[in-house]
């Protein structure tokens, strides 16, 4: 077993540099499937999710070559096979992004369903909507979902979005850039990293309009080619690292980020006492006195996001005064509350709402990540409390954040890797 042990109580001091964003990276890698030639992608984060799906496209029989830590050379010309295969696509939400890209490209896709971390329910009925108006025969068989272009080409067409989906915006711009003709998204999502594929794409041939507003028109190019692409730095990530200081204190230099994508966040933390000072690609952040209360609702972009939602729990459980989170994405995720209560967190959960109280102290015990963010907030509450926090099923973490021991050391946190490789034997600390 591997785990994190956190010698909580030190403020943090110093400098982290931000990696890729995790989300854009996943839909930018298998976005290479529509391009003729070679693509070099370069500020890809090194966490297993990208691991995972860069597998699932050498599997597919792309020439995937690692220039260095963060650059790799995807050529996907001489993919012919149009099927996933299922071990590695059922470990990874983003697996979903393949039917958008192998519809688009070879108009036909076998790619079982997505995994990723479980908040209740999370259906794709929007993407499937969207194929479906552009022409795509799709049904779920043997385990597989089945889709087909009918005209052996996706069609464009006008697809409005029930409900704001970043995964439904991205697969149908994926499946959309090589159609026939004009697609429009209505009610698309606005994100950070849905504004970066569109990017990516247009860098290499694409003519995406309007990504980042909620009105996306994609009209249909014969053949992308080429190109290099740098990924847009993680604003969940830097989130992450921000609200670390503002639970622990200290004074840290969150580098090569972009400011702009973080000011849902930094709003907050300004409510609740904590300095933030905007540079050009960093953010400084200085947490010395109390934290006041403050509530939160998380809401697609520019809202606050879901995927800070636990983090920002970790601060308030901290904060004078009672807080009101309300979770406006997922039905259920709030999973991880009974870990900080183990920490002395108050907190009560009704439905989509929870109500914490903030205490003087967590103090530190021993906790199971149940899913990446949450065990994010494990880590920032182990990093505020007094003692020992012991954090399990820490490769959740790891799907999504690039040396998170080692970028929190480097601040000053007292937060080693444990390895027990099972009972009897001694452990190891790395
Ligand atoms: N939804 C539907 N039907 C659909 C698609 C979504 O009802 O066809 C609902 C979902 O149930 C949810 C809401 O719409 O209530 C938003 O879901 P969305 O499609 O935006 O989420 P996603 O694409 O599955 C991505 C991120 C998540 C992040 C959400 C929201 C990736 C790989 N995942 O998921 O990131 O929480 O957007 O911003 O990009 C994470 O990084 O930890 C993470 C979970």
């Amino acid at each position: 077993m591997t785990k994190y042990v956190i010698h909580g109580g030190r403020p943090l001091f110093g400098e982290i540099d931000i990696s890729g964003a995790k989300n854009a990276a996943v839909a930018i890698i298998p976005a290479a499937l529509l391009v003729d030639g070679v693509c070099r992608i370069e500020n890809i984060p090194q966490i297993s999710d990208v691991t995972l799906i860069l597998n699932i496209l050498q599997d597919l029989g792309a020439d995937v070559r690692t220039v260095n830590r963060t650059t790799v050379d995807i050529d996907c010309s001489h993919i012919r096979n149009a099927r996933v295969p299922e071990e590695l696509a059922r470990k990874i939400r983003a697996s979903y992004y393949l039917i958008g890209a192998l519809l688009g490209r070879f108009g036909s896709a076998e790619v079982p369903p997505p995994g990723g971390c479980d908040f209740g329910g999370r259906p794709i009925d929007q993407h499937i909507k969207g194929f479906v108006a552009m022409g795509a025969d799709v049904d779920v068989q043997g385990g597989y979902i089945h889709a087909r272009a009918r005209a052996g080409r996706m069609q464009g067409t006008q697809v409005y979005l029930d409900i704001v989906s970043v995964g439904a915006t991205m697969n149908i711009m994926l499946s959309a850039v090589l159609a026939q003709g004009m697609t429009v998204i209505e009610n698309a999502a606005k994100e950070p990293h849905v504004v970066d594929l569109a990017n990516f794409l247009n860098s290499m041939g694409a003519d995406i309009m309007g990504a980042g507003t909620d009105v996306i028109k994609i009209r249909g190019v014969a053949r992308l080619s080429g190109g290099s692409y740098s990924i847009i730095p993680d604003q969940i990530e830097a989130g992450t690292y921000m609200a670390a200081v503002a639970a622990a204190g200290g004074e840290v230099l969150v580098k090569n980020v972009i400011p702009k994508h973080l000011e849902c966040i930094t709003a907050k933390l300004l409510e609740m006492g904590v300095a933030v000072e905007e540079r050009d690609d960093a953010v400084l952040v200085c947490r010395t006195g109390n934290l006041t209360r403050t509530n939160v609702k998380t809401l697609p972009y520019p809202g606050f996001p879901t995927d800070m939602q636990p983090q920002i729990a970790a601060i308030l459980c901290l904060a004078e005064g009672t807080s009101v989170l309300t979770e406006g994405v997922w039905d259920n995720r709030y999973r991880y509350v009974d870990e900080f209560r183990r920490m002395g967190a108050q907190i009560q959960v009704d439905g989509k709402i929870a109500v914490i109280e903030g205490v003087e102290k967590l103090t530190g015990a021993r906790i199971r990540a149940c899913d990446l963010r949450a065990g994010a907030a494990m880590v920032i509450a182990g990093l505020a409390a007094q003692g020992t926090t012991e954090i399990s099923n820490i490769y959740h973490i790891e799907r999504g954040y690039e040396d998170i021991v080692r970028k929190l050391s480097g601040v000053g946190a007292d937060i080693r890797v444990v390895v027990t490789p099972d009972a009897g034997k001694q452990a190891q600390v790395g």
